[in-house]
């Protein structure tokens, strides 16, 4: 496990674009893993920006959203898919058919989750999965409890996660949906590479917590110490409890 320490969230934003540019550069027909939330929003203004310069090009890559809201229309304004369309599709040539992102309509969830779980691997897997990470250790909506064998499946969100989101809903914690479908564990972990993003001092005990600490369900992001390729990028607000591991680097 790499960590990367930024000065601040626009630093962060860059060095996570600029990672995703080389991957790219590497190889065009990448299959990339994506999150939503309020901290790859800069990464994703830095992809577009990279694009409009004509030193990127998305025109054969294929992505994966970690998740969705249940319940939600595709052009509801808080839904992951139209988050994914404003932020990010709109502004760039990445072809419509190679978008994938949780169905939260979905009438048949099961073999739904499996057909998602099956056009990753039709796919070759992902190869490189972008994560946030929720104040419970969550990672894609998967709270704790959730087992390392976990796949795409639906998951009840807790209600920390629930009270942090509402502040997409306007405040209202009524509003959020109180499930989504998610990628598991295990369809995170078998992506070549993690990147794990967190910017803020909301985040720092999590990140201490979880990279510091013991290898749990109860903070499913600590799973990500098992992963072979995994580099955390943190801005000094959410690595401020992480004083140890920054002076020995
Ligand atoms: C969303 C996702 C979540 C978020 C997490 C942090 O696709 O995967 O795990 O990354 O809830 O959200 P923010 O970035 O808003 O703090």
């Amino acid at each position: 496990m790499k960590i990367v320490f930024t000065k601040d969230y626009q630093e962060l934003s860059l060095l996570a674009a600029q990672l995703v540019a080389q991957h790219i550069k590497e190889k065009p027909t990448l299959t990339l893993g994506l999150a939503t939330g309020s901290t790859p929003i800069g990464m994703y203004q830095e992809l577009v920006k990279l694009f409009k310069n004509q030193e990127i090009d998305f025109q054969h890559i294929t992505t994966f959203n970690l998740d969705e809201y249940v319940g939600l229309v595709p052009d509801h304004k808080q839904s992951y898919n139209f988050f994914m369309q404003k932020k990010f599709f709109e502004h760039v040539n990445i072809n419509k058919k190679n978008i994938f992102i949780p169905d939260g309509l979905t009438q048949k969830p099961t073999e739904y989750c499996a057909q998602y779980e099956q056009e990753i691997k039709n796919r070759d897997g992902i190869d490189i999965q972008i994560l946030g990470i929720g104040r419970d250790g969550h990672i894609g909506f998967n709270e704790p409890g959730s087992p390392i064998n976990s796949s795409t499946r639906v998951v009840n969100l807790d209600q920390l996660t629930i009270q942090d989101n509402a502040r997409f809903f306007d405040g209202n914690i009524n509003a959020v949906p109180k499930q989504a479908i998610t990628m598991g564990i295990a369809s995170i972990l078998a992506a070549r590479e993690c990147v794990l993003l967190a910017s803020g001092t909301a985040k720092a005990k999590i990140i201490e917590r979880t990279f510091t600490g013991t290898i749990s369900e109860n903070i499913p992001a600590s799973f990500l110490q098992m992963h072979p390729q995994c580099t955390i990028i943190v801005d000094q607000a959410a690595a401020s409890l992480l004083k140890s591991i920054q002076s020995s680097q």
